[in-house]
């Protein structure tokens, strides 16, 4: 079975955010809990998610000196949350540094999160890296070179988007995780995301783990539209 398409849980509250989940009460599900969250709520909101038997994406993205890393993704590792993620754009050292913090700060008899790394984020257009942020190469290359960087810094997968997934697996490693938000239904808006895909295009590029968020809790009915992502993802 392929993993669970994880859904991101992009709530202000935390009452918010597990009134959403009591539909989906019984059925087995891998949360993404954002900054947005996890600031307003803290720990407390993952130990309240764990109760329910939620696997959890901890999208803080990390992104500061290799130290300030290390020490963070430390104490992150003590959570018990399933992944983990930092920005690759913080290079090589600041990635390794991660692995490490998160490899320290695991409890023992615990196994360590997957840690991916944010490539180019879904929101980022190539005229827009290449405008706004100088970065002078084809948006697919910069993917690419991220995430060879955060393969070599021992990373277990990157965050991108569907279109850059194949591209991934070919150059770098078929096992490699690529996790992809950005993804709608046909007929969804795409809001502030510009690189997006159905869950079925996901599929036939092979990628490792959709995570969706407004496609279904802007839903009218979420459980609806997890179970329609679901079956055309399985
Ligand atoms: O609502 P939507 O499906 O666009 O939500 C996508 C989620 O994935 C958001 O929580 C966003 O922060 C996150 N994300 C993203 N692009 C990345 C990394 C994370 O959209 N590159």
């Amino acid at each position: 079975m392929k993993h669970l398409p994880i859904i991101a849980l992009d709530f202000p509250s935390g009452q918010e955010a597990l009134a959403f989940l009591e539909p989906f009460e019984g059925t087995p599900l891998f949360v993404k809990v954002g900054m947005e969250l996890f600031y307003q709520e803290g720990p407390a909101i993952l130990d309240a998610l764990k109760e329910k038997d939620c696997r959890i994406f901890l999208d803080l993205k990390l992104h500061d000196i290799p130290t300030t890393v290390q020490k963070a993704m430390n104490r992150l590792a003590a959570l018990g949350v399933d992944l983990v993620n930092v920005h690759a754009a913080g290079g090589k050292k600041m990635m390794h540094a991660a692995v490490e913090g998160l490899e320290s700060g695991t409890p023992a008899g615990q196994s360590r999160p997957g840690i991916i790394a944010v490539t180019q984020l879904t929101s980022t257009s190539e005229d827009m890296m290449n405008k706004e942020l100088l970065i002078d190469r084809p948006l697919q290359e910069t993917v690419l070179h991220y995430g060879q960087l955060a393969y070599e810094s021992g990373l277990d997968g990157v965050v991108c988007s569907v279109h850059e997934s194949k591209v991934l697996h070919e150059h770098i490693s078929p096992s490699f995780l690529t996790v992809t938000p950005g993804i709608r239904l046909p007929n969804d808006q795409t809001d502030d995301q510009k690189r997006v895909a159905t869950p079925a295009f996901a599929k036939e590029q092979g990628v490792s783990q959709i995570v969706v968020g407004r496609s279904i809790t802007k839903a009218e009915n979420p459980k609806e539209a997890y179970h329609q992502i679901l079956k055309e993802w399985e």
